[in-house]
C-alpha cells in the first residue's frame, strides 16, 4: 500500500503483513512525523485529516476526537493524508556556526603507479610504500582482494597516518565523509569532501528510537525492561537510520557510498552508548557511570555498516559525563571555548538542558530537566509551531496583540509564545512575580486587563488572550518549573566560578529549540538573568559543528579530547542547598508595569 503525506513529496511503502502502525512506518521511513509520547497513544499530537482512504477502527479512540491517531491507525488501503501538528519549519536545523578549518587534515589521498622505480628488487612493497607514502607502516591486509598489475595507479587513503585502503585509481577521485549529530528526536548529517572540507550535502532525519521513548531516560528503561534483545534494536534503529542518511545524502551529491571513508558522530552519552551497542544501563542507575567517556574509533564493518568501505572510520566524539555528552563538547569546542581567557556561557535549552561555562581555563558544567513545557508541550493550549500557533505577543494600549504563524486565526500557543504571553503578562501585571494569576476581583470593573482574565466553576483562574489560545495557572507552574530548572543550573555554575552574571561576556544558546526563544523572553522572564541582556547570540546546531571538525582536522580532535577532559561536571540534585535554590529559581522577575 502507498501512504502519501501531503507536504511531503515522499510516497512510502505500507506492508499491512508488518502489523505496523502507520505512525511506526512513517518514521522508519525518516518522516518527521509529529508526537511527542514516541507512539504511545498518549499526547494526541500525531492526529491527521484523512484526504483519502481507508483506516482500521482503532484509529478513532477518544483522545483523537474526530480526528485520528497515526500511531493507533494501520491502514486498509492507499492513503492521503496531511498532519494537524505539522511543523511550520520542520526542517532540521543541520548546521551551526563554525570556525574556518586550521589545523593541519586527519585525512589525505595519494597515488601511486606500480612502476620500475617502485618496483626495486631486494625489497619488498610495504618498505618502498612506507618511504614514498611517509607512513610509519603499510599493512599487508589493503592489498587483500585487488589484483597487483605493473603500471597500475592506485590510491590509498590515509586518516591520521593510518592508511586504511588501496585502491585502482578512479576518475573521480573524491573521497567522503559524514559528520552525524545523533539527537535524542532528530540527526543531523552532512555530507563532506574529506580534503577540501566542503559540505556537499545535508539531510536530516527523525530518531527512529523515538518508537521506544521519547527522551533518554525511558530509552534506558526500555534496555531495563528488554534486556539484551532492546538493546540490540535500539543499536539497530540508529545504525539503519545513519545507512540511510549516507544512502540519502551520496544520492544527492551524486557520488558512490563506497567513497564514504569517515563517520564522526556527537550525541548526548545515552545516544553515543546506543550507537556503539553499549549498554546504557549504568547512566540511568547511581553514582550514574558512563561506560566510556573518551572519543572511540572503530571499522564501518565492526559498526555495522555495509554499503561503504569496511575499513571506513566510524568515530564517536568524546563525551564530560552521563549527562554532558560529546553534543556539548562538539559545541564548545565549535565555539571556541578551548580558546583559554574568556569568560562565557554556553546553554541547550530543551527537555533536558545542558550548560556550560567558561573562567579562564576553567570550565564548570551541569545538566537540568527542563521537561517539556517550554516547547509548547503539556500546556493546555500547547501546539508546534504550526500555522494557528501564537510564537509571539504584546502588551500595547491595552490589549494583547498576537502574532500568529501563517496569519490565521489563533489555535494554540507553541513554545516561543508561551514564554513571551508570560513575559507580557507580567508586564502588564496579570501575573504576579510568584507566578500567581491576579483575582480578577483585584480590578475595577472598567480596567481594560479585566476580560482577560478567566475564572472557571472550580475557581481556576486562567488568561485568555483569544477564544481557543489560554494559559492556566497549572501551565504557569509548568513553565515555572522548567525555568527553576535552567536559572537555577546558571546560578550554580555561575557561583561555582565565582563570577557574577554580568561579567560573562558571551551567552551562547545551541540548539534546535533556543533559536525560537527571543533574547527579551529569556531575560524578562527571569529564565536567563538580567546581567545577560545583550550579551546573547544564536550559534545553531553547534553539536554537528564539532562533529565536522573532529571528522576534518587533527588540532580540533586533540582539542575536543582535551577539552572534555578539562570541563568538570556539577550533579545539582547533590547540592545541599539545591532545593533552596531551585525555589528562588522558578520565580519570576518583580517588574513594574509600564
Ligand atoms: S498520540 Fe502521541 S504519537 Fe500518537
Amino acid at each position: 500500500m502507498k501512504i502519501q503525506v501531503q507536504a511531503w513529496d515522499q510516497v512510502v511503502d505500507y506492508d499491512p503483513a508488518s502489523g505496523k502502525s502507520l505512525y511506526a512506518c512513517l518514521v522508519e521511513a525518516g518522516l518527521p512525523v509529529p508526537g511527542d509520547c514516541g507512539g504511545k497513544g498518549t499526547c494526541g499530537k500525531c492526529r491527521f485529516k484523512l484526504l483519502e482512504g481507508e483506516l482500521s477502527a482503532e484509529a478513532y479512540q477518544a483522545l483523537a476526537g474526530q480526528y485520528p491517531l497515526a500511531c493507533r491507525a494501520r491502514p486498509q488501503s492507499d492513503l492521503r493524508l496531511a498532519f494537524l501538528n505539522m511543523e511550520r519549519d520542520h526542517r532540521i536545523l543541520v548546521t551551526g556556526d563554525r570556525p574556518a578549518l586550521a589545523g593541519p587534515k586527519r585525512w589525505r589521498q595519494v597515488s601511486f603507479k606500480l612502476d620500475r622505480d617502485l618496483l626495486q628488487a631486494g625489497t619488498d612493497l610495504e618498505t618502498r610504500l612506507v618511504q614514498e607514502l611517509d607512513v610509519p607502516s603499510f599493512p599487508a591486509q589493503v592489498w587483500q582482494g585487488l589484483e597487483i598489475q605493473r603500471d597500475q595507479t592506485y590510491r590509498a587513503i590515509i586518516c591520521d597516518d593510518q592508511v586504511l585502503a588501496l585502491e585502482p585509481q578512479l576518475a573521480d577521485g573524491r573521497i567522503y565523509g559524514l559528520a552525524v549529530d545523533i539527537g535524542t528526536t532528530t540527526l543531523a548529517a552532512s555530507l563532506i569532501d574529506l580534503e577540501t572540507g566542503e559540505d556537499v550535502s545535508q539531510a536530516s532525519a527523525l530518531n527512529p528510537q523515538i518508537q521506544q521513548g521519547a527522551d533518554v531516560l525511558s530509552r534506558i528503561s526500555y534496555v531495563m525492561t528488554e534486556g539484551g534483545r532492546g538493546l540490540k534494536q535500539l543499536q539497530q534503529a540508529i545504525r539503519r537510520a545513519i545507512q540511510s542518511l549516507i544512502d540519502e545524502l551520496c544520492q544527492d551529491a551524486d557520488c558512490l557510498e563506497s567513497a564514504v571513508y569517515g563517520l564522526s558522530l556527537a550525541g548526548n552519552t545515552v545516544m553515543t552508548h546506543l550507537a556503539l551497542g553499549i549498554d546504557p544501563r549504568p547512566l540511568g542507575q547511581s553514582p550514574y557511570l558512563p561506560v566510556f567517556r573518551s572519543g572511540q574509533q572503530l571499522s564501518a564493518k565492526a559498526f555495522g555498516l555495509r554499503k561503504i568501505p569496511s575499513s571506513a572510520q566510524v568515530m564517536t566524539l568524546p563525551a564530560v559525563s552521563a549527562y554532558i555528552g560529546s553534543d556539548v563538547v562538539a559545541g564548545a569546542y565549535a565555539a571556541g571555548f578551548s580558546e583559554l581567557g574568556k569568560r562565557r556561557l554556553l546553554i541547550d535549552i530543551g527537555t533536558n538542558g545542558e550548560m556550560l561555562v567558561q573562567d579562564g581555563d576553567r570550565y564548570v558544567s551541569c545538566s537540568c530537566a527542563a521537561g517539556p513545557a517550554l516547547e509548547g508541550m503539556m500546556i493546555s493550549s500547547g501546539m508546534k509551531a504550526a500555522a494557528g500557533a501564537v510564537e509571539e505577543c504584546l502588551w500595547q494600549d491595552g490589549q494583547f496583540d498576537l502574532q500568529v504563524i501563517g496569519g490565521e486565526d489563533p489555535q494554540g500557543l507553541c513554545g516561543s509564545g508561551v514564554l513571551a504571553l508570560i513575559r507580557e503578562g507580567l508586564r502588564a501585571g496579570l501575573i504576579s512575580y510568584r507566578g500567581r494569576i491576579i483575582d480578577p476581583e483585584s480590578l475595577a470593573p472598567e480596567d481594560c486587563r479585566r476580560p482577560y482574565l478567566k475564572v472557571d466553576d472550580q475557581g481556576k483562574r486562567s488568561l485568555q488572550v483569544a477564544p481557543q489560545v489560554s494559559l492556566t495557572q497549572h501551565d504557569i507552574r509548568q513553565v515555572q518549573l522548567a525555568k527553576g530548572a535552567i536559572r537555577s543550573g546558571v546560578e550554580v555554575l555561575l557561583k561555582a566560578s565565582q563570577l557574577e552574571a554580568e561579567q560573562i561576556d558571551q551567552v551562547l544558546v545551541a540548539g534546535q529549540f533556543g533559536r525560537h526563544l527571543a533574547e527579551a523572553s529569556l531575560i524578562k522572564t527571569g529564565l536567563l538573568p538580567e546581567g545577560f541582556a545583550g550579551r546573547l547570540s544564536y550559534i545553531g546546531n553547534s553539536s554537528h559543528s564539532g562533529a565536522y571538525l573532529y571528522l576534518m582536522d587533527q588540532e580540533a580532535a586533540r582539542g575536543l579530547e582535551a577539552l572534555a577532559r578539562r570541563i568538570n561536571y556539577i550533579e545539582l540534585s547533590r547540592l545541599e542547598d539545591y532545593d533552596r535554590v531551585f525555589a528562588r529559581a522558578s520565580l519570576f522577575p518583580k517588574l513594574t508595569r509600564k
